[in-house]
């Protein structure tokens, strides 16, 4: 089967793209990481990105008039290089419902909480300020919705006395970079679908949660 095109978005540091393109060096994996993009020309992960041989692009928001011109010259990017798979990893930009649509069950996201917990930003310091026992973090078909859209995998962790937003973040980070590879694989090669808001793997087999902290 041939390998689908994948292009991860990026705003920042890039640590769950450089998780990708490392899990897309295996021979089975579905997919091959064709472009890394991201609004902010300086991202860091861009720099990391070419580093490792990776094709990269930048289509800065702040020089267009509005979501749809950026999002316009995001399509004609991804169109350039035939791209047909979207990891957004870190991408800090909401998307319209239109673009949304368009890439609807091709368009993934990962986010540092148990969703539907804790959308939107500061998810560490939030879950600590309400004492919760257990977080971690989810990979979701992305939806018009802020951080919501069928659930493909959530990997949770426990929640330590003595936790800091820093360390806790540090642990769902070293997680967000185990099932981010894992759910692509399984939603890249039609191994999940969702239907409605839930994701079923194929051939009855259950997919979806990992816990590796958990005692
Ligand atoms: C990750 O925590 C991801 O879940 C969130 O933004 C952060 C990006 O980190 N959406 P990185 O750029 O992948 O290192």
């Amino acid at each position: 089967m041939s390998k689908r095109r994948c292009a991860i978005l990026i705003s920042g540091r890039g640590s769950n793209m450089e998780s990708l393109i490392a899990a897309a060096r295996d021979g089975d994996f579905p997919v091959e990481i064709a472009l890394v993009l991201s609004n902010r020309p300086e991202a860091q992960g861009l720099a990391s990105a070419k580093a490792r041989g990776i094709a990269i692009a930048a289509v800065d928001h702040k020089i267009y008039a509005g979501r749809d011109a950026f999002e316009g010259s995001l399509q004609k990017m991804l169109e350039a290089h035939r791209i047909d798979f979207i990891c957004l990893a870190g991408f800090m930009r909401l998307l319209t419902p239109r673009f949304v649509n368009h890439w609807q069950g091709r368009l993934i996201n990962i986010h540092p909480a148990l969703l539907p917990s804790y959308p939107g930003l500061h998810t560490h310091e939030r879950a600590l300020a309400d004492g919760v026992k257990i977080h971690g973090c989810t990979v979701h078909y992305v939806v018009a919705e802020m951080d919501a859209g069928p659930i493909i995998m959530q990997a949770a962790i426990n929640v330590r006395d003595d936790d800091t937003p820093e360390s806790l973040g540090k642990r769902v980070l070293a997680q967000e970079h185990a099932i981010y590879p894992a759910a692509l694989r399984l939603a890249a090669s039609g191994a999940v679908r969702a239907e409605g808001n839930r994701v079923q793997g194929a051939g009855g087999r259950d997919v979806g949660m990992v816990a590796p902290d958990l005692d």
